[in-house]
């Protein structure tokens, strides 16, 4: 199934709205989404309507890992620094929620809440990452695959619930060791080539075996939970090819929003949404 306009276009506007120069209608109600994630941070905050309206955008700078927040106390400065700049923007924003990697269970899904808590947000649903995603993709079916900074995340989705989940080391952080190894430079270096739309093309066959190797753990999930789509997002999903050599190497129908970096955290914002309209028809938490 393609992704819809209305998808791309509400991607289109959050990404838009992470200027910060919009203008806050006065005493307009906000809902915020954090995704923590490896590489980057990000905070979505849409309107009642889920329009998209601000958002910040920070580097993780070690704090998570692959699911797991390591460093408490820098995850927790690093989301109170963006509730800050949002509330300078104009902005303020009190209650949030949270997400958590597929895989991830008990007190480590509820670390990413008490992440947002002790940042001074009061934590309102927490959601796993691929149904955060499937939110703004508006998918029932499908796998999503979420390729970011330290892993490739594969969900299945059945029926609007996901059925089935993995995530594996290799991400984006091994694409620019690919890179810093053959030009022998740092990673830090390397990521900026990589994210270089002038030097992509000219780096596209050294890093090709690094994308064949996220689209041989798509392969070997998927065999035992066969579906017909892929969705890509995660920020290594940007890259531009990335999607033919999955295409190539799963024969899958492949699909990619107009910016795959941004479909979680956006995701996470709608379902804050969602919980405070269940609660206020008395549905109670959706999550
Ligand atoms: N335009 C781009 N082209 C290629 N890679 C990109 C681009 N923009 C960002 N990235 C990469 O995307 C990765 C970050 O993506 P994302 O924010 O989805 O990961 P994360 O959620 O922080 O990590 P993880 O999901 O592994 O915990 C980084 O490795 C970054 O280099
Ligand atoms: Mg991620």
């Amino acid at each position: 199934m393609k992704i819809k306009d209305s998808a791309n276009q509400l991607l289109l506007a959050f990404e838009s709205s992470l200027a910060l120069n919009g203008n806050r209608m006065p005493n307009e109600p906000l809902f915020a989404g954090v995704d923590l994630g490896t590489a980057y941070t990000v905070t979505a905050v849409v309107n009642a309507a889920g329009m998209p309206v601000a958002g910040a955008l920070t580097r993780s700078r070690s704090s998570i890992r692959d699911g797991l927040v390591l460093d408490y106390t820098g995850a927790i400065a690093m989301v109170r620094q963006q509730v800050k700049l949002l509330h300078e923007a104009g902005f303020t924003i009190k209650s949030a929620a949270a997400a958590y990697p597929p895989g991830t269970t008990g007190r480590n899904a509820q670390a990413f809440a008490n992440v947002l808590e002790a940042a001074g947000l009061q934590a309102v649903g927490l959601i796993d990452e691929p149904t955060a995603a499937s939110l703004v993709l508006e998918i029932t079916d499908g796998a999503v695959v979420d390729i970011g900074g330290g892993t490739t995340g594969i969900s299945v989705i059945r029926d609007g619930e996901v059925v089935y989940t993995a995530d594996e080391a290799t991400g984006g952080i091994h694409v620019d060791l690919v890179i810093a190894g053959h030009y022998k430079i740092s990673t830090e270096e390397a990521e900026k080539i990589k994210t270089d739309p002038t030097q992509q093309a000219t780096i596209f066959s050294l890093i090709r075996p690094v994308f064949q190797k996220m689209a041989s753990i798509v392969n070997h999930h998927l065999r035992r939970h066969p579906v017909t789509s892929l969705y890509l997002v995660g920020g290594t999903s940007c890259f531009p090819g990335i999607e033919e050599v999955i295409e190539t190497e799963t024969g899958l129908s492949v699909e990619r929003p107009v910016n795959p970096l941004l479909v979680t955290p956006l995701g996470i914002a709608l379902s804050c949404l969602k919980t405070a309209l269940g609660e206020q028809h008395g549905m109670g938490k959706t999550r």
